[in-house]
């Protein structure tokens, strides 16, 4: 089958750099077999998380050696091919969406592998590429929002980075409980946020939202660095603060790490989304469709046609 992968170099290089490009590439690679409790999926599209090729699991295997040839890009939409001994609960010819694991191969290839407490039935109404969309940014959103931060209703939130891939949802899931919300964001992205319902969204390139932002409590931070350091100052007596930003993950601060989260695949949130996507009261945003052939542009963010907020995708299938 084809399949992208992190060049032999086992090196991804710095994601987003011009050399990142040269680093993903594709060729033909034995199609996997679903063991048992596994379900082999024919991938039709691919979201895109350029970050994960510098993620601890894309360069090292579970037991910490060092990993090469990762296929990157772990949410995916496509069709059920097969089901391996003792799976349960999937048929061959369902149409899912989800995720599978960081440390196994991705979904920027023909098939990939998972499991069906990782993955859902796919949102009919939407397209295979939208549906691949979809996973990762509200899956992350949910969790913070409400596993981590017990987002209560009437309650203030701050999304750092709310047009992103994730801060989309964020805003999204927290309108739709009840909080008020104040996003950051690029001045372009304004108006659609004052759509999805912020109350306000400060330009982060002319703002410094601690200047105009008090009594927050929950801030999600997408952004991480200065953006993170300088949220702790807004909270509320009992505010709570999640970040996911790369830099959480490395760090020595305790409140840092305790507030660092990285998604889970989680079915039974899959499903209430692809509930709320069908009830069309959320809705995903692709910022860009790039065929199979253009992976390794998207992951170095080349790719010239974008609306300029949500999540790029990779069409597997023609
Ligand atoms: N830990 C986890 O489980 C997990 C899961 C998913 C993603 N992530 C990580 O989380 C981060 C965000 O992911 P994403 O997919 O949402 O990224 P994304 O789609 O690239 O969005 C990032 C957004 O941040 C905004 N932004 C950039 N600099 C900012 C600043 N200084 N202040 C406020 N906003 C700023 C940009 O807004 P404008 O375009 O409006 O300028 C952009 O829309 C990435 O680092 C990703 O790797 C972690």
């Amino acid at each position: 089958m084809r399949a992208w992968r992190v060049g032999p170099s086992g090196d991804p290089g710095n994601p987003g750099s011009p050399g990142v490009r040269s680093q993903l590439v594709v060729g033909e690679i034995p199609k996997p077999d679903p063991g048992p409790g596994e379900v082999l999926v024919r991938v039709h599209a691919a979201g895109v998380t350029t970050a994960e090729l510098g993620w601890h699991p894309t360069t090292h295997t579970k037991a910490g050696a060092t990993r090469v040839s990762a296929v990157p890009g772990h949410e995916f939409s496509g069709v059920v091919a097969a089901v391996g001994p003792g799976t349960t609960g999937v048929a061959a010819g369902q149409p899912v969406y989800g995720m599978n694991d960081w440390f196994d191969d991705g979904a920027t290839a023909d098939y990939c592998i998972t499991r069906p407490e990782w993955i859902a039935p796919k949102p009919p109404r939407l397209t295979h590429a939208e549906a691949a969309s979809v996973p990762i940014g509200a899956l992350t959103a949910w969790q913070g929002l409400f596993d981590r931060a017990q987002l209560r209703a009437g309650e203030r939130v701050l999304v750092h980075g709310g047009s992103g891939a994730v801060g989309i949802y964020a805003v999204l899931f927290a309108r739709r409980h009840g909080a008020r919300v104040v996003a950051t964001a690029s001045a372009r992205n304004e108006e659609f946020l004052l759509r999805l319902g912020c109350e306000r969204v400060i330009d982060y390139k002319t703002g410094r939202f601690e200047e105009s932002v008090k009594g927050i409590d929950v801030v999600f931070d997408t952004v991480g660095g200065k953006t993170l350091e300088r949220s702790w100052g807004v909270l509320a007596p009992n505010g709570r603060l999640v970040t996911i930003a790369s830099d959480g993950e490395g760090t020595r601060d305790e409140r840092t790490k305790k507030a660092f989260f990285i998604v889970e695949p989680r079915r039974e949130q899959l499903v209430v989304i692809a509930d709320l996507i069908e009830a069309r009261e959320i809705q995903p945003v692709v910022d860009a469709v790039a065929p199979f052939t253009q992976a390794g542009a998207a992951y170095a963010g080349e790719i010239k046609e974008r609306l300029g907020r949500g999540k790029v995708v990779v069409k597997v299938t023609c």
